[in-house]
């Protein structure tokens, strides 16, 4: 294949509005994950949502939909998930939950095609009588996509308190909420669009989400996403949510991207391959957002079962960009920044050139960052001496072409 349909190929991929819908969907199954793997939450909740939706609010599915998916995206951060937090029972004091609405409302506003989703984030836990929070409006002062999220929201923790029954106590719930907690009609639009149909015991069933999340998102309506721009633009805002999880990275991955850039066109990447290797730079911790934040904190040395969780979040970057069409190709570009020339470096352990050449750039331009930028666990270096370390590792740690290369990075 030629450069030219090469070229063209790649923009047929980012030219559908899969990439976006799918970045959503692996984001919120990002903040799904713990360490003790998937919980479905956000997936559930945007499936039921989306539903009730397409019956009383059939113009604004995407919206809702889009809600539903990362809905407590401002809960990010928590040292537990907040829905073990939610079916815990304890009373709820925690400051991270309590904000957790506006928290996320704020996130989801920066991209703006998703201004009406981030209204209904700030609502789905208001109450219909006024009880709720974080403004404790009531009545018809609520938007109904923020009623919607909230049924879907209450479902699915009700489902995981009362697993076994196929969902009777939960629903005995949801209709005893009616006119309390909840806007009336829009428990009444959620019994016919789900509990009273047969998509009502599919959505209970874990194994089955996968397959009812591939086929939501492929009846969404397009989402305008057109590479570079927003595309670019998108992936951005990504990398800003994946560093807002913990105060020491913020603004980590764009400066990975830069860096990583400005050594690939040192060694004389081309246009397009900058580009590709800007987005995995963006994305390459993308799976850190599942470690607790009481691990990535600690000041003290790990244990063995906290550095296993640490490692983990390289492989679960390539799960995430796996799950997105578009970019399934930059996966282990992105993932492979831990990897070491010499073979000791993870989660894969590839040595020398195994490691594809994007991932070794992005391993120097990440450890450079992690020694220049201010830490938790270690006093921040000058660009001269995280260029000494480099040096020093060449070879070993780092690609030694490369590390030669990178003196792009501290000499001015
Ligand atoms: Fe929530
Ligand atoms: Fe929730
Ligand atoms: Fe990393
Ligand atoms: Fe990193």
């Amino acid at each position: 294949m030629n450069a030219i349909t090469k070229r063209q190929e790649m923009l047929k991929v980012f030219d559908t509005r899969q990439v976006f819908n799918e970045l959503m969907a692996a984001l919120s199954m990002a903040l799904d994950m713990d360490a003790r793997g998937k919980l479905y939450h956000a997936w559930r909740v945007a499936l039921v949502a989306g539903l009730t939706a397409e019956l009383m609010l059939p113009d604004k599915v995407n919206d809702v939909f889009y809600a539903g998916l990362l809905h407590d995206i401002g809960a990010m951060g928590l040292d537990d998930h907040i829905v073990h937090q939610m079916i815990s029972g304890e009373p709820l004091t925690d400051p991270i939950i309590l904000e957790h609405s506006d928290r996320g409302a704020a996130i989801v506003k920066e991209l703006p095609v998703l201004a009406e989703a981030a209204l209904y984030i700030l609502e789905h836990h208001e109450h219909w009588d006024g009880t709720g929070t974080p403004a404790g409006r009531k009545g018809p002062d609520l938007t109904v996509g923020g009623q919607i999220v909230a049924v879907a929201d209450q479902l699915d923790i009700l489902l995981r308190l009362y697993p076994r029954d196929e969902g009777k106590k939960a629903l005995e719930i949801i209709k005893k909420r009616s006119g309390t907690s909840l806007m009336p009609e829009v428990v009444e639009a959620f019994l016919a669009a789900v509990a009273e149909t047969p998509y009502y015991q599919k959505v209970q069933n874990y194994n089955a989400l996968p397959s009812l999340m591939e086929e939501a998102l492929n009846k969404l309506p397009p989402i305008s996403c057109v590479h570079p721009q927003p595309f670019k633009a998108t992936v951005r805002v990504f990398a800003k949510i994946i560093d807002a999880k913990h105060k020491y990275t913020a603004g980590h991955s764009h400066r990975v991207a830069a860096y990583g850039v400005k050594l690939a066109k040192e060694i004389g990447y081309g246009e397009d391959q900058l580009e590709e290797l800007e987005i995995a730079g963006l994305l390459h911790d993308f799976g850190k957002i599942s470690v607790p934040n009481r691990i990535l904190d600690k000041a003290g040395p790990l244990d063995e079962d906290e550095f296993a969780v640490i490692r983990a979040h390289p492989g679960r970057t390539a799960e995430l960009l796996n799950m997105i069409e578009g970019l399934k190709h930059l996966a282990w570009i992105a993932a492979g920044h831990h990897e070491r020339y010499d073979g000791r470096g993870y989660p894969l352990k590839l040595a020398g050139e195994e490691i594809p050449l994007g991932a070794r750039i992005l391993c120097i331009a990440d450890a450079f960052d992690a020694m220049t930028s201010n830490r938790s666990y270690q006093r921040n270096r000058s660009f001269e001496e995280a260029g000494e370390v480099i040096k020093k590792y060449a070879g070993s740690q780092f690609d030694p072409e490369l590390a030669k290369a990178a003196e792009v990075l501290w000499k001015q």
